[in-house]
């Protein structure tokens, strides 16, 4: 059968027809019309083309499924939701260079940090009026980098600050990073970032005194934040902002809403679409359509587009944690699984958002079974080792797991923010991306 994982192309549409020519085929009487299948399509292609490589390494690494389709469903629904606020997408979330690729074709601009990131975004075929430099302190090399590549929009939150932005970029456009209540957010930034509305006046005078250009106000409520009104609230002091700025000659026309979406909906917390209604109203009633309103939107885009695979390469049944029980019919064992895939890596965001992975099986006794709950097999509780020596490298301490054995998979779904751009710990090289779009299929 015609095989064709997606190819990666300029003309996005093209691209989307030639995965859905390809009629996929998952079985002989099973055709591929829905995302999970056409995911678990590559996967089980992949696995299936690994037996017959002479290079082992490349038969049992772990590996990642990044699909691209997610951005364009995730931005359709943005586009729903916030019709009116430009997303610049943060690229510190996820720096991949076909997301950012991608999302400059559906015309999202984006935040960037650094020097490093600036180039990239340009690389990718951002327009410099596409992209906001969103660090309040900037390295003084990157500030002239902005400068000499055209980026203008950039955010401060200090005196000192202004005074090196006067010294290096006088011409750039200033937007007013304030303060935030971060409480209810996954992630706080407060501590770090953000002028309390204490300081607005002092900042606003010595910017006037610079004789800087000020045109709007920033802010981030934290990243992955439940709480609208923490949006709500922060809208309201920034009408004070451009009302007190109006006064002191500044014709402020930028609204930067920030980040701190969550990327999929989780139980018990406010949706999306919940969340936006309310910004979306406040926008309205505060800021006439003259205002240009902005976001820096990381996790939402990138989330929902990373699917890691990985092995298991060790097994232990941990006997002493069962003195009691350790009889398999009770179900009561606990295992130790070793996997070749890397919490400071690809599961990065336990670490730093302490959030629990659903860790599932892919493939057992060579059937993937990717998709599939084993809802009849029987559970146990598995604690799951990542490859390195550290002894924090655990992805998951207790999921619930069905027997596995050595050379079997595992997988876990959205993990693509804040996780595959860190470091190579210990060496490991980043694995191989299998690039996909499932644009073309029902979600
Ligand atoms: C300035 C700024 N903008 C945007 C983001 C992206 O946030 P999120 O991924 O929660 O949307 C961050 C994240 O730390 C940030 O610091």
């Amino acid at each position: 059968m015609f095989i064709k994982p997606f190819t990666y192309g300029s003309n996005l549409q093209q691209a989307t027809l030639d995965n859905k020519e390809a009629q996929l085929q998952l079985s002989n009487n099973n055709t591929v019309t829905s995302r999970t299948d056409y995911i678990k399509y590559i996967i089980k292609n992949e696995l299936e083309s690994r037996v017959n490589l002479n290079n082992h390494i490349e038969q049992d690494d772990c590996f990642f499924v990044l699909d691209l389709g997610q951005l364009y469903r995730q931005h359709q629904k943005w586009k729903r939701c916030l019709p009116r606020i430009k997303p610049y997408y943060a690229v510190k979330c996820n720096s991949d260079q076909k997301i950012l690729e991608y999302l400059t074709l559906l015309g999202v601009g984006f935040d960037c940090a650094s020097g490093f990131e600036i180039q990239k975004a340009l690389q990718c075929g951002a327009d410099p009026s596409n992209i906001i430099y969103a660090h309040t302190c900037k390295q003084a090399s990157y500030l002239q980098f902005a400068a000499e590549n055209g980026v203008r929009k950039m955010t401060f939150d200090s005196v000192d600050e202004l005074y090196k932005t006067k010294k290096l970029y006088p011409n750039a456009e200033l937007l007013l990073r304030i303060l935030t209540d971060d409480s209810k957010a996954k992630w706080g930034i407060g501590l770090k970032y953000g002028a309390p509305m204490a300081d607005v006046d002092n900042l606003l005078q010595t910017a006037k005194t610079l004789d800087l250009n000020i045109v709007g106000v920033s802010f981030h409520v934290g990243s992955g934040c439940s709480d609208a009104g923490a949006y709500h609230d922060t809208l309201r002091n920034s009408r004070i902002i451009f009302d007190r700025a109006k006064q002191l000659g500044f014709n402020c026309n930028l609204l930067d809403i920030g980040g701190g979406f969550f990327g999929v909906d989780y139980p018990g917390k406010p949706t999306f679409e919940q969340i936006t209604s309310v910004i979306r109203e406040a926008v309205d009633q505060l800021f006439p359509h003259d205002v240009q309103v902005i976001a820096e939107p990381g996790r939402y885009y990138a989330t929902s587009t990373l699917t890691v695979c990985c092995q298991v390469v060790g097994r232990k049944l941990l006997s002493e944690l069962n003195e009691d029980n350790d009889d398999s019919d009770t179900g009561n064992k606990t295992y130790a699984y070793y996997v070749n895939d890397i919490l400071h890596s690809s599961f990065a965001t336990r670490l730093f958002y302490s959030d629990v992975i659903d860790l599932r099986v892919l493939m057992k006794n060579g059937v993937c079974t990717y998709g599939n709950c084993h809802n009849n097999e029987q559970k146990f509780s598995s604690r799951v080792w990542g490859h390195t020596d550290e002894p924090g490298d655990c992805l998951s301490e207790n999921a619930r797991l069905p027997l596995l054995n050595i050379g079997d998979w595992i997988y876990a779904e959205n993990l693509g923010a804040y996780a595959i751009t860190t470091c190579h710990f210990s060496g490991f090289e980043r694995p191989k991306i299998i690039y996909v779009d499932s644009k073309a299929y029902h979600h």
